[in-house]
């Protein structure tokens, strides 16, 4: 089958270098775009009297069909016509004749490709930003259960001072709040048509790029040809923010892993989100979290493959540039899989408080608040810090808790101990106490759990 470009050549393509060069086996995944800024460029061609109105209408007509055709599974793409682009502009030609060779003119592949790019990442960052609110959404679920559920807080992975769970649960729903503020900027950075920069120059042809880009609900038009068609930045800013996305997520599964394990047994995630092993029957493995968490990796790596391949890249378009698409596709598919799975699995996770509760009563945790109470008496916090040391010291060599020490106990270390000690330690009271702006006390977690539900739509 001879080329569209063929022209030029007295031999036909090497097969290897015919699959080599060949991206129709990923940017298939463009078709719909492809077709809807081809309708887009025809209309306008139409309109500027570019090409006979009448034979816009047929070209029209004939893109419809290979869309019903696609949409079917109608179609069989093919190696030898090398990218999507191509092969849709053979089907058409193919379908309604020598006139549909009219499509093609005052555009080239190279503002083509980066039309369909900007529509799909358009779409997806759109979908992006509903599949994280969902993952917010299970989060507030959640926490809205558990404000006076205590666990303890950690720093270092040692038991640093008690929390309210829902305080815990809502910093994540922070971190993909500003996820979502992220994708909903880039937006305005996507929305911008380089169709009609032409190859790198623009055209001599009277094209109307603004209608184009209206049609195609594009904002604005790049308004440098040259930039239009080399410019990839809008996918890297996506790979960046899913790069940071996934960074959450990954914390998050880690967090999730820890807790189902025997020795936290803080919660159980559903038995619909794990799975078991071929040979220890006991097991409940929590599959997903880990892979939200291994995927991290590929993510990463998508982003670091982008920059690498631009960053060498003279003006205008290279072929190097086909290989900005894999990547994305896989980040797209990738980070799709792991919000889906996160939010359900998030709603149906069983939070085993009472087991919470008893770690928080087994621990030095309250140690602070000792220290507060004694330089509330006076002391100053240095001081106090280095008594409470002393206590906590000689709490752990009498293999005791801070709430079971006597009066005449806390007396040896300090004359400023009296019998409201116990109160002030009891976990609830410590938590109860963290009062301050953004702190986990109880009132200031529910008010922050309604500012979280007010950035829900
Ligand atoms: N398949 C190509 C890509 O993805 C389309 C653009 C080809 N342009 C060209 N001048 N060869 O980059």
């Amino acid at each position: 089958m001879s080329k569209l470009w063929g022209g030029r050549f007295t031999k036909p393509t090497d097969k290897l270098v015919e699959e080599y060069t060949s991206s129709i086996g990923f940017d298939v995944k463009l078709a719909l775009q492809d077709i809807k800024g081809s309708l887009a460029h025809v209309d306008m061609l139409g309109k500027c009297k570019i090409i006979d109105e009448n034979e816009a209408a047929q070209i029209t007509e004939g893109l419809h069909k290979i869309q019903q055709k696609i949409e079917n599974g109608e179609v069989e793409f093919s190696v030898a016509d090398e990218d999507i682009h191509m092969n849709i502009e053979k089907l058409l030609i193919d379908e309604i004749g020598p006139v549909g060779g009219k499509l093609h003119t005052g555009r080239s592949r190279n503002d083509q490709v980066a039309t369909d790019m900007h529509l799909y990442l358009k779409e997806k960052t759109q979908h992006f930003i509903q599949l994280v609110e969902a993952v917010q959404k299970s989060l507030t679920e959640q926490a809205e259960q558990h404000v006076e559920t205590i666990i303890p807080g950690y720093t270092h992975l040692q038991r640093a001072q008690p929390v309210s769970f829902a305080h815990h649960l809502l910093a994540y729903f922070w971190m993909f709040e500003r996820d979502k503020e992220r994708l909903k900027d880039s937006l305005k950075r996507i929305d911008w048509s380089p169709l009609g920069a032409a190859a790198l120059a623009g055209t001599p042809y009277p094209i109307d790029r603004k209608m184009a880009a209206e049609t195609l609900g594009f904002e604005h038009v790049y308004p440098n040809s040259l930039d239009a068609v080399s410019d990839r930045d809008f996918i890297l800013e996506f790979l960046s923010i899913s790069s940071i996305l996934i960074t959450h997520i990954s914390r998050l599964s880690e967090e999730l892993i820890l807790w189902s394990s025997q020795e936290f047994n803080f919660i159980e995630l559903d038995d619909a989100f794990c799975t078991g092993s071929s040979i220890m029957p006991q097991k409940k493995n929590p599959d997903v979290p880990e892979l939200l968490r291994g995927k991290t990796g590929r993510i990463y790596g998508n982003l670091m493959g982008l920059l690498t391949l631009l960053k060498g890249l003279p003006l205008a378009y290279n072929k190097d540039m086909q290989e900005d698409k894999e990547g994305m596709f896989d980040t797209v598919d990738t980070l799709d899989g792991a919000l889906s799975l996160l939010a359900p699995m998030l709603s149906t996770m069983e939070v085993k408080s009472a087991n919470m509760r008893q770690a928080v009563n087994e621990d030095y945790s309250n140690a602070t608040d000792i220290a507060d109470y004694l330089a509330v008496k006076g002391l100053p916090f240095r001081d106090a810090h280095s008594v409470i040391g002393q206590v906590v010291l000689y709490a752990i060599n009498q293999e005791k808790f801070l709430l079971d020490l006597t009066l005449d106990e806390y007396k040896q270390f300090s004359e400023l101990f009296e019998e409201d000690i116990y109160e002030k330690l009891a976990p609830d009271h410590v938590v109860a106490a963290r009062a301050s702006e953004g702190g986990t006390g109880f009132e200031q977690v529910k008010e922050q759990l309604s500012l979280a539900k007010n950035h829900l739509s």
